[in-house]
Formats: C-alpha cells, sequence, structure tokens
C-alpha cells in the first residue's frame, strides 16, 4: 500500500516536471545578442540580434532603453525607442521562427534587457 501511494507520487511529481519543461516559457527565452560590426561616422556600428527561443509566441515584448541612444535612425516598427522602454516589433507576435535584426551607432553598446512580454501557449 505504502509503495503504491510512493509510486503514485513519483509519477505526479514526474508529470509535473514533463509539464514545466515543456510548457513553461519565460521572458528569459527572448534572447538578444550583439556585435560590434563596423563603424559610421567615426561611431561603432552593432547589430543587434533578437529570437524567441520558446516553442510558444511572444508578444508585447519590451526591452530596457533607459539611456538608449542611436545616431542611425532606427525603424520604429522594428524597435520603437521611447524614455526607458523599447517596443518591439511593434509589440506584435514573435514566435519560435521569427528573428529580429537592427542597427545602432553608439560609442558604446546598450544591455538592451528584455523587461516585459505577453506569452502565448496555444
Ligand atoms: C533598466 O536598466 C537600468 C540601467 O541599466 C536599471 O537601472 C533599471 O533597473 C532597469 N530597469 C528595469 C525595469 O529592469
Amino acid at each position: 500500500m505504502a509503495s503504491s501511494i510512493i509510486t503514485i507520487l513519483s509519477i505526479v511529481f514526474f508529470l509535473i516536471l514533463i509539464s514545466q519543461g515543456y510548457s513553461q516559457c519565460s521572458l528569459k527565452d527572448i534572447s538578444v545578442t550583439q556585435y560590434e560590426t563596423g563603424v559610421v561616422e567615426n561611431k561603432p556600428e552593432w547589430t543587434v540580434y533578437i529570437s524567441n527561443k520558446c516553442h510558444c509566441t511572444q508578444k508585447n515584448v519590451k526591452l530596457n532603453c533607459t539611456g538608449f541612444q542611436t545616431s542611425l535612425g532606427i525603424t520604429p516598427s522594428v524597435l520603437r525607442v521611447s524614455d526607458n522602454e523599447c517596443i518591439l516589433n511593434d509589440g506584435e507576435p514573435i514566435d519560435k521562427n521569427l528573428h529580429i535584426v537592427f542597427f545602432y551607432v553608439w560609442d558604446k553598446s546598450f544591455p538592451l534587457n528584455p523587461i516585459s512580454s505577453e506569452i502565448i501557449c496555444s
């Protein structure tokens, strides 16, 4: 009797682990990587690659744009820069196969860490 309860508990625990592994996505799944890719008017040019590593779509993705500056304009529908936040892809869904690339030009790079998103798992 006791051993069957343990068995059931183990199965339940195992199922919880599996369901978490497969369905839980978070802001951490938004990957931001950037490289220095050139020089524009004596300032470094940075190329930013953003993708969603999760199988669930994420929308309304906002990045921390505190202090962000660029002497090269960025198409607002790709990255809409406001004071401390930037909206990615016009707030539209970013699914696993969408890779967003943009450039900016400034003396230093900015971390552009994701700060919020809405996760849509279907
Ligand atoms: C954004 O970045 C700034 C400077 O790096 C930091 O002080 C601030 O706490 C960040 N904001 C959020 C919401 O993470």
